[in-house]
C-alpha cells in the first residue's frame, strides 16, 4: 500500500520572476561571461521542453510508482524552467540583444535527432540523460563556486540558483527512466555513450557560437581582450567549465549513476537560502 501513497523526492515550486532592472552585463560586468549565460537561457526553452517530451514520450514502460512520481515532478519543474528562461529572453530585447534568433538556432541543433537512424525515443531520452548529465553537474559547480554565484547581478541571481537547485534535485530521472525502460545492456550502454559524444560536441559548438553571436552584437566579436578573459573564465585552471570535466568523464564510467556525485549538502545549503522547503 506504501508504494501507492509515494510523493515525489522533490517538489515543483513556482515561480514568476520581474527582470525589470536587468543591467546589460549582468555576470561579472563582463560581456563575454554574461553572453556564457544569456547563450545557455537561449538553449533552455527548448532543450527543456525536448527533455520532458522525450521523457514523456516513454512514461507509460515506467511501472515503477516512485519514479512515476518523480517523473511528473521533473516534467513540472522543466516546464517552469523553460517558461521563465522564455520570459527573459523576450526581456534581453530591451538590452539590445536577440535571443529569440538563438533559440531558432536551438531549435536547429535539436533537429539532429530528427536525422534518420536517431529519430526515435530511446535516442531522444539518451540525448535527455547525457544534456541532464551536464546541466546537474554545472549547475552542481555554480552552486559550489560562490565567487561566480556572488558575480551574477542580485536582479539574476535568484533564478539561476532555483534552476541549478531543482536542476540537482531532479539530476536522475531521466537517467533511471532510460535504465528501468530500456535496461543496460552493451547496446543501450553504447547508445547512451554515442549520444554523449555527439550532444556535447553539439552543445559546446551552441555556447561559443552563441557567446560569438552575442559579442557580434556588441561589436565586440573581434575583440581579443575579450577571447583571452572570457575563454580563461570558462576553460582556465578554476574555469567553469575546465572544473567539471572529471565529473563530466565519470559519465562514461560502466555502472556510474548520478547520485555518485553526492550534491545534497549543496541542496541543503541553497534551500536555506533561498527559502526553499525541500518538499
Ligand atoms: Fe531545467
Ligand atoms: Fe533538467
Amino acid at each position: 500500500m506504501a508504494t501507492t501513497k509515494a510523493v515525489s523526492a522533490f517538489p515543483v515550486r513556482r515561480q514568476d520572476f520581474e527582470f525589470g532592472e536587468v543591467p546589460r552585463y549582468w555576470v561579472n560586468g563582463d560581456a563575454f561571461m554574461t553572453h556564457v549565460f544569456n547563450g545557455m537561457s537561449a538553449l533552455f526553452p527548448d532543450g527543456e521542453r525536448f527533455f520532458v517530451a522525450s521523457v514523456r514520450a516513454v512514461r507509460e514502460a515506467v511501472n515503477d510508482p516512485q519514479l512515476q512520481k518523480d517523473i511528473g515532478a521533473f516534467i513540472g519543474q522543466e516546464a517552469m524552467h523553460a517558461k521563465e528562461h522564455e520570459k527573459f529572453n523576450r526581456g534581453a530585447v530591451d538590452n539590445g540583444y536577440n535571443l529569440e534568433a538563438l533559440e531558432g538556432w536551438t531549435r536547429k541543433f535539436l533537429s539532429v535527432a530528427d536525422l534518420p537512424g536517431l529519430s526515435n525515443k530511446k535516442v531522444r531520452l539518451a540525448a535527455t540523460v547525457a544534456l541532464e548529465h551536464f546541466t546537474g553537474i554545472l549547475s552542481a559547480q555554480l552552486l559550489r563556486r560562490d565567487d561566480i554565484v556572488e558575480s551574477i547581478d542580485e536582479s539574476m541571481r535568484n533564478l539561476w540558483m532555483w534552476h541549478c537547485v531543482e536542476e540537482n534535485e531532479h539530476k536522475a530521472v531521466a537517467f533511471d527512466t532510460y535504465k528501468i525502460v530500456y535496461g543496460e545492456g552493451a547496446l543501450n550502454y553504447a547508445i547512451r555513450m554515442g549520444t554523449m559524444m555527439l550532444a556535447t560536441l553539439l552543445i559546446m559548438v551552441a555556447i561559443h557560437a552563441f557567446v560569438a553571436e552575442l559579442l557580434r552584437q556588441d561589436g565586440k566579436l573581434f575583440s581579443g581582450k575579450e577571447w583571452r578573459s572570457g575563454l580563461t573564465q570558462l576553460w582556465g585552471r578554476t574555469g567553469m567549465f575546465k572544473q567539471i570535466i572529471p565529473e563530466f568523464f565519470d559519465y562514461f564510467k560502466p555502472g556510474f549513476h548520478p547520485w555518485d556525485h553526492d550534491t545534497e549538502f549543496l541542496l541543503k545549503r541553497y534551500r536555506k537560502r533561498m527559502g526553499f522547503q525541500s518538499h
